[in-house]
């Protein structure tokens, strides 16, 4: 057995969120420019290539993926990577294997998707969904509709997926619909996630307009809601209350008002294959370059390692009237 990933703060990374493409059929407002330029295809990796990473990682102790974009399930043969990232569920104890496989999507293809997921072993899938407005979602998505990702997770639910649906909460956007979504959550079966905005790369809007601190949010809801702290955790940022109302679980991920780096347990590995150690700093290492120099697992895994050394202390994002500080890097080239 391999000895686990520890990170110089002693953290112990046992999670990777794989992005599979950069690409997708929406252009949020808060992760995407309106014309983006995506990556031309000869700096993709494959999804063999991808799976092979993903099984150096799982030799070193990773024992949850989250698929992530881009939008996933846009990548075309997605469905047999999932299969091979399905094939590490359920192995004996004490042997290389995973716990959970995951997928972040924007639902616009989950309907299409869900039996897919569900056979291949995912158990639940986060969505994001900002709005129940059709002319909002359409604003806030620059292209997506809203009935698709609303049959997307209505699929998922009766294939029997646990739904989390994500809410970037904004100011004068969505902060009037908060209420509106937590009762629609309840009502469809989905647990729902409130997110601050981060500030990662240039969309063409205005970052310090939208930011609503969740500490403000949760105030407000707590006129309305009975909520009650809970220690249900995924391994992921998300703090959870129950909401006695609608008998759901309502997380709130909060990196500009309480920051969450201290218990990280991940890194990030983009589409081109480079490992980014921190979501809200540059620090990354290639593993393209020596995977397509042909070096062996071994060494493969090596570099690995040598990258965790430099796994940095957390994010110094900040949104604020006079200084914002976050990275260059879009949302979009990790999904989050
Ligand atoms: P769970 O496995 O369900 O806990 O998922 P998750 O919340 O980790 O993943 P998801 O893809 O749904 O991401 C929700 C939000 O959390 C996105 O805005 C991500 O960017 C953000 N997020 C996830 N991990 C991190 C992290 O390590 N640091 C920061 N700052 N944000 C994160
Ligand atoms: N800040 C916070 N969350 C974001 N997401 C995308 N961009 C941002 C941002 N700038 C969310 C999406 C999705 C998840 C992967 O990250 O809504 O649910
Ligand atoms: Fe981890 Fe970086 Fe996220 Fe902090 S910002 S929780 S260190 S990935």
């Amino acid at each position: 057995m391999n000895a686990p990933l520890i990170d110089p703060f002693g953290r112990h990374v046992s999670y990777l969120r794989v992005s599979v493409t950069d690409r997708c059929d929406m252009r949020c407002v808060y992760c995407m420019a309106e014309d983006m330029v995506f990556l031309p295809k000869p700096e993709v990796l494959t999804l063999e290539e991808l799976s092979r990473l993903c099984g150096a990682f799982i030799k070193l102790g990773t024992r949850r993926m989250r698929v992530t974009g881009g939008e996933p399930l846009v990548r075309r043969g997605i469905e047999d990577f999932l299969h091979e990232l399905g094939s590490w569920l359920g192995r004996p104890d004490g042997q290389p294997g995973l716990d959970e496989v995951t997928i972040t999507t924007n639902g616009s293809q989950l309907q299409r998707f869900a039996s897919i997921l569900r056979k291949a072993g995912v158990t639940r899938v986060n969505v994001s969904l900002d709005t129940l407005d059709a002319d909002r979602f359409r604003a806030i998505t620059r292209l997506g509709r809203l009935e698709r990702t609303l049959e997307g997770i209505e699929a998922a639910r009766s294939e029997g997926l646990g739904v989390r649906v994500n809410m970037v909460a904004m100011r004068d956007t969505n902060e009037d619909e908060i209420d509106a979504m937590v009762a629609w959550c309840g009502q469809v079966g989905a647990d729902l996630c409130l997110i601050e905005t981060m500030p990662m790369g240039d969309t063409g809007e205005d970052r310090t307009d939208r930011y609503l601190p969740l500490s403000l949010v949760r105030a407000r809801l707590e006129r309305r809601w009975t909520l009650q702290d809970i220690p249900y955790r995924t391994g992921g940022p998300a703090r959870y209350v129950h909401v006695a109302e609608t008998g759901r679980r309502l997380g709130f991920i909060t990196p500009m008002t309480h920051n969450f780096c201290e218990s990280c347990n991940r890194v990030r590995l983009s589409c081109t294959g480079t490992l980014y150690m921190c979501l809200g700093q540059d620090d990354a290492a290639d593993l393209r370059r020596p995977l397509r120099a042909g070096v062996s697992d071994l060494e493969l895994m090596g570099e690995i390692r040598e990258a965790i050394t430099r796994k940095p202390k957390g994010h110094d994002f900040l949104i604020d009237r006079e200084n914002t500080k976050g990275v260059a890097r879009h949302m979009s080239t990790t999904g989050g």
